[in-house]
């Protein structure tokens, strides 16, 4: 449907080897340098109709706005895919692609079937060989992302939009908790090395921990129980961790804080301990000079929000490795994000709108 609309709208589309769709408004005269607006098209379970896919639909938005009209600089609109890190449980591997980073290594994550990435992009008709086709070049000029603020801060301040500085690192983690599967009705309490006692206890020390550091959020998102049944006592747990802070330095103190904590809480209880690194992506300062020029062109479209960090990571953050990149956020009403109840106001997006065409019109200046 993306496709269609792009090419409506005179773009010529491609589906890269990571399955990126990458539709590219040509610049008058055709060859100048371009300007990537995009976000990712997918999502989580249980999730809301606007986390990414608002980020491309606002880049369609911007080229049928400007009937026509074209700049000095090509507009490539980018739909991300595997953002998320959901299926593969490693984030941001269609933004490697473009900044080329998505190594070997990655492409022999599996899911839960057993298919590696590699499998999945050729089970979708694209050859893996041809990523390095994906990756962008130096006529690239910048990227410009539009996403929901996924918080409360905008709906707290009455604004409709905000500039994003910076971007929270963030370290994921594997951990696992094993004990001795046992007789629920026969084994005495002293007797028992019950993992999911001890994840437990630890689970408190997770949220201990968001709550004891300024900015800091810790995050227990899924847990699996093994055996998981009512009359066994849980020899094994298998739990994920989600650990965010602006400054990396406070997140990953926090890290090994918690580390620490399942170490001694595993000894406590004659249980073993492990844990296998996912993600430890830095913290990221969105570029000054494309930062700056959105903030005008937000104040000049008549809109004052601050400037602000976000929580949520981004295929911003991988961008900015690469290419000067910006953000702009969209209000959450109720600050809610992840969930069905996710949603933007119309009036946000006629906003957004405005302000990205007044950044085009300014960015023609520079270019
Ligand atoms: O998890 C996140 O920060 C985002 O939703 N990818
Ligand atoms: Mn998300
Ligand atoms: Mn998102």
């Amino acid at each position: 449907m993306l496709s269609g609309f792009l090419m409506d709208l005179g773009a010529e589309v491609r589906v890269d080897a990571a399955g990126n769709l990458r539709g590219l408004y040509a610049a008058n005269p055709a060859g100048g340098p371009r300007l990537l607006i995009g976000s990712h098209i997918d999502t989580v379970p249980s999730a809301g109709a606007f986390d990414g896919v608002l980020g491309v639909v606002l880049g369609l938005a911007l080229l049928e706005a400007l009937e026509g009209r074209r700049f000095r600089f090509g507009i490539e609109v980018v739909g991300f895919s595997e953002e998320e890190g959901v299926r593969f449980g490693v984030p941001f591997l269609g933004s490697r692609a473009l900044v080329g980073s998505l190594d070997a290594e990655t492409l022999q994550k599996t899911d839960r079937d057993g298919r590696t990435v590699e499998e999945a992009i050729r089970d979708f008709g694209l050859d893996p060989r041809k990523l390095s086709v994906a990756v962008i070049g130096s006529d690239v000029i910048g990227f410009l992302e539009f996403h929901i603020e996924q918080g409360p801060l905008l709906e707290s301040l009455n604004q409709p939009l905000g500039v994003v500085e910076c971007i929270a690192g963030q370290t994921r983690l594997d951990v696992a908790f094993r004990g001795q599967a046992n007789h629920a009705g026969t084994t005495p309490m002293p007797l028992r090395r019950d993992a999911l006692a001890g994840a437990a206890e630890w689970f408190s020390a997770v949220e201990r921990e968001g709550f004891g550091t300024d900015g800091l959020v810790a995050t227990v998102g899924r847990v699996k129980v093994r055996p998981g049944a009512s009359n066994i006592i849980p020899g094994q747990v298998e739990a994920s961790l989600d650990v965010r802070h602006a400054r990396d330095d406070v997140r990953r103190k926090a890290v090994d804080s918690l580390i620490g904590a399942a170490r001694r809480i595993a000894a406590g209880r004659a249980l073993q301990f492990q844990c296998s690194p996912i993600l430890d992506h830095p913290a990221v300062t969105c570029d000054s000079g494309m930062t700056d020029l959105l903030e005008r062109a937000m104040t000049s479209a008549g809109y004052q929000g601050p400037r602000m960090t976000s929580g949520a990571g981004h295929d911003a953050m991988v961008l900015a490795s690469t290419v000067p990149t910006s953000m702009l956020f969209l209000r959450s009403p109720g600050g809610v994000s992840h969930h069905p109840d996710e949603s933007v106001w119309p009036s946000d997006v006629a906003a957004a709108i405005e302000t990205g065409l007044r950044f085009l019109a300014e960015l023609e200046e520079e270019v």
